[in-house]
């Protein structure tokens, strides 16, 4: 097993994701803290993982606060004596349109999943330095804040920042050997259980049926399981040479997104003044795209 003798933290790994990440790092080798805000679905996580052959404890608290941080980490060391992996997965959904989201929708959003990764990594990434550990930081990200999507505004803050941080991250930890991966995941959870969209793939999920090809190859659908490998693949020895990357999974299909690069450059001698945007930009202007597009559900896969 890859990951024999090392010792992960996996935030919000109650249930869907998280539970997955968990198991699979369990299954590849690892001890693993487990970490939710709910205490039934925590405890059946820990039972799942040692019914299974594995190792893990349960930290019940909730990401976001500097002490639940530090309590994962004292956890990891103390009952496991050391910490090689953070997985910062942790997550809740606000979601409204601009004009109707209130100041506690976006900041529980920003609060959980933006600080909660920050206060995280910043605990994890400190205890790795300060014990020369060439440790493992894998943080979620989301289609929502490489796009953007509508009635997201919190959410595509926060998945966009996470991914801004981890470019930074895996440069100012570089040199003490420790990457910073963002993982972009897409399966059917509770987060996604009611999009229409998906309702096809949810039904065979739930019918214990594989998914149509459609969702698992075409659109990158598929189950939490199908996530679980790439997340302890980063996780191991294998991927040391893997960092600052963000990395879309799910079903079949794996995807690395670029980074944003300028992809128009241009000069004006003495600097760009309205005059001279207004005579030249529109010849300029390569249009992005925003949002995710999806191609049209076959009538066979509608619900
Ligand atoms: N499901 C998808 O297709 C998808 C797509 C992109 C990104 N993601 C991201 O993956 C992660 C997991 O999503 P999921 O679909 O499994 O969602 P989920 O709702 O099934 O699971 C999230 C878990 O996090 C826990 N949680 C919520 N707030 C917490 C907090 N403050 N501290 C600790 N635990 C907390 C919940 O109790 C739950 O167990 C999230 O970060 C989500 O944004 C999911």
């Amino acid at each position: 097993m890859s990951l024999e003798g090392k010792v992960a933290i996996v935030t919000g790994s109650g249930r869907g994701l998280g539970l997955a990440y968990a198991q699979e790092l369990a299954r590849q080798g690892a001890s693993v803290v487990v970490n939710d805000v709910d205490a039934t679905t925590a405890a059946d996580a820990v039972a799942s993982i040692e019914a299974a052959g594995g190792t893990a404890v349960a930290v019940v608290a909730p990401v976001g606060p500097t002490e639940t941080a530090d309590r994962l980490v004292q956890a990891a060391v103390e009952t496991y004596g050391r910490l090689d992996i953070l997985v910062t997965n942790a997550g809740v959904l606000r979601d409204t349109v601009l004009w109707k989201m209130s100041d506690d929708d976006f900041d529980t959003v920003i609060g959980v999943h933006l600080r909660g990764t920050f206060t995280c990594v910043r605990a994890a990434a400190t205890h790795m330095r300060e014990n020369q550990v060439a440790g493992r930081i894998i943080c979620i990200g989301s289609p929502t804040g490489q796009r953007g999507n509508f009635g997201q505004t919190n959410y595509a803050a926060a998945k966009a920042g996470i991914v801004g941080m981890v470019r930074t991250w895996a440069l100012e930890l570089a040199r003490a050997g420790i990457t910073a991966n963002a993982v972009i995941p897409v399966a059917a959870t509770a987060m996604t259980a009611t999009v229409p969209y998906f309702a096809a793939a949810v039904e065979a999920d739930a019918a214990g049926e594989p998914m149509p090809s459609f969702f698992r190859h075409d659109l990158g659908f598929g189950t939490s399981d199908d996530v679980a490998g790439l997340i302890a693949y980063l996780a191991s020895d294998a991927a040391a040479a893997v960092t600052g990357q963000a990395i879309g999974i799910g079903g079949d299909r794996l995807q690395v997104w670029s980074h944003p690069e300028p992809v128009v450059t241009a000069y004006h001698d003495g600097g760009w003044t309205v005059p001279a945007l207004e005579a030249e930009f529109p010849g300029l202007y390569a249009e992005q795209s925003v949002g995710e597009s999806f191609p049209p559900l076959p009538e066979a896969l509608q619900r």
